[in-house]
């Protein structure tokens, strides 16, 4: 079923697993996402930035993760990563996204829920689902790189302040994280997790799992992670693969022959992922 981001997250809260969400790049490999997500019976989120979706566009995307949702019998929700503009979660929106994301993180408190709050009257009025972030994450976000002293890390009474005044779906939080750590492992803030968790209800989200050690993410589902981003991983895998391919073939063979393979890849990638995020007990449940 084509369904949103709250849909998924209930149900991973209920059964006490998180939902990964994938960021794609191009269309390529789109439905090796879908289908790896299908091999392993669970629900997966695809996401991308707004300047993926001006470059695929917008309503393409829609109607493979509908299609592919319809006929592979999966829970597939599209969603909008880190907007900054009203325009551009309009946009999403009225082409058919099914949650979108609101990043005000980079503002003053009080701004980022004003603004986060009007983007939810108008997403709730057309059935999608938002996620606010609070606090800042660090790294690089589609290459540009976020300054290791505007690192700030969530606040739990911040969170329990944002949530009922934005009426937000699922919270984006900083424990340490990083966007694009692909060479190195992070340390997660475990116990400000635990303390976050205590004081809200919504479904937290994790940025930045390409960095995340695999190790502790049983801890970070076990207090409230219920959406799972990954993006890097997917990103470096299908490039390392692309070099390997492109660079060994002959310029008059077809496309396929070099891009079925980088689509592998990161199925295999986004496959092992979940197995990581399902919860084995309830995973015959789903
Ligand atoms: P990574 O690219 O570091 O996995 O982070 C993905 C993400 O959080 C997208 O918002």
């Amino acid at each position: 079923m084509y369904t949103t981001l709250k849909a998924v997250t209930g149900k991973a809260e209920e059964l006490n697993y998180t939902v990964g969400a994938f960021n794609t790049h191009n269309l390529e490999m789109l439905p090796d996402m879908i289908r790896a997500a299908k091999d392993q019976g669970a629900p997966i989120i695809i996401q991308t930035s707004v300047d993926t979706a001006k470059y695929i566009g917008h309503e393409n995307l829609v109607a493979v993760c509908e299609v592919m949702a319809t006929k592979e019998l999966v829970d597939v929700v599209l969603h909008l990563d880190h907007a900054r503009n009203f325009d551009d979660i309009k946009e999403a929106i009225d082409k058919g996204y099914t949650s979108v994301m609101y990043d005000g993180s980079q503002l003053p408190f009080k701004e980022n829920i004003m603004k986060t709050a009007a983007v939810v009257e108008y997403a709730h009025a057309h059935g999608v689902s938002v996620e606010g972030e609070l606090g800042t994450i660090g790294g690089t976000e589609e290459g540009i790189h976020v300054a290791e002293h505007d690192k700030i890390y969530t606040e739990p009474k911040d969170a329990v302040d944002f949530v009922k005044a934005t009426g937000v779906d699922a919270l984006a939080i900083a424990i340490g994280t990083n966007h694009g750590q692909y060479k190195s492992k992070t340390k997660v803030n475990i116990e400000l997790l635990k303390k976050i968790n205590a004081a809200v209800n919504t479904p937290l989200v994790i940025h930045g799992g390409t960095g995340v050690k695999e190790e502790d993410i049983r801890e970070l589902i076990d207090n409230g992670i219920r959406k799972f981003n990954v993006g890097t991983e997917l990103l470096v895998t299908w490039t390392k693969t692309a070099q390997e391919t492109f660079g060994a073939s002959k310029v008059n063979q077809s496309l396929r022959y070099n891009i079925i393979p980088c689509n592998e890849a990161v199925k295999e990638a986004v496959k092992h992922k979940i197995e990581l995020f399902m919860n084995k007990e309830s995973h015959t449940n789903l």
